[in-house]
């Protein structure tokens, strides 16, 4: 369906652009007690191969400066605390208070603290000065914001010069036999799932409409180009299920 200025996608659903900030929220605070479990059951675990091969390809190094941008429970500032060690600066944001609690929790429990800090701030409007970071991550978050291209440009803003933006985030299989299969298994499997694990169906419903309605590789790695990122690339992982962004600024 066509979206006017003031319309926007919530999964299938077209509603008000200012509906959809609250709607997301009611995703996530309901999800967030039961959101690791469930990513490990999902993916049968391989959303940590992909988190794994962000890592790999962000070139990070010690005493740098990370914002993990949605950052949920805090998969990825766990690994990059490690990295930067107590020289480097990592910050967790996200917009919604129940993920940033679940996230903060597990974390602490692990002994991850002194470089980690935790923000609560949407996307599309941060709160952090120009040209601070040298990596910024947006893992499996983008899909959710409203004005992805303000988000995009927001994050331009808060990268150094030098520094690179990663977009983990699902996108369009390659084959039409996997899309089929991957069809099957998000409208009929993993809602139930959902009701089962979670006794939510609903949003595991609007996990795999949302899934659908995200820009496809080409369309996502121009819109970072218009954002003003420079020698952007993607990689398909698990046959373009999940692909990889990256961009930087120079
Ligand atoms: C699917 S979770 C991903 C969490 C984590 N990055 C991971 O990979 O496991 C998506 C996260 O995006 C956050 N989010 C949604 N809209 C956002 C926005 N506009 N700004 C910042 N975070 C947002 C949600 O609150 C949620 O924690």
């Amino acid at each position: 369906m066509s979206l006017d200025q003031e319309t926007t996608h919530f999964g299938f659903k077209t509603i008000e652009k200012q509906q959809k900030v609250a709607k997301v929220a009611e995703v996530f605070h309901s999800v967030a007690a039961k959101y690791d479990v469930m990513n490990d059951l999902m993916s049968g675990g391989v959303h940590r191969l992909w988190k794994r091969f962000a890592i790999d390809c962000s070139g990070i190094r010690p005493g740098q400066k990370v914002l993990d941008l949605a950052g949920g429970t805090g998969d990825l500032t766990a690994k990059f605390s490690r990295i930067t060690g107590e020289k480097g600066e990592v910050v967790l944001a996200d917009i919604n208070d129940s993920m940033l609690k679940v996230g903060r929790a597990k974390l602490r429990d692990r002994g991850i603290a002194g470089n980690v800090s935790y923000v609560q701030a949407n996307a599309e409007a941060l709160p952090f000065p120009d040209n601070h970071f040298d990596l910024i991550t947006i893992g499996f978050g983008l899909r959710n914001v409203t004005d992805k291209d303000q988000a995009l440009r927001s994050m331009f803003r808060v990268l150094k010069p030098g520094g690179r933006l990663l977009v983990l985030e699902f996108s369009k299989p390659s084959s039409e036999f996997l899309s089929k299969a991957y069809d099957t298994y998000s409208f009929q499997i993993l809602p139930k799932l959902g009701e089962l694990v979670a006794n939510d169906s609903e949003s595991y419903q609007y996990l795999a409409e949302s899934i659908r309605m995200h820009p496809d590789q080409d369309t996502l790695q121009q819109m970072m180009n218009d954002a003003g990122f420079e020698g952007t690339q993607y990689y398909n992982l698990t046959g373009g299920i999940v692909a990889l962004h990256r961009g930087y600024k120079f």
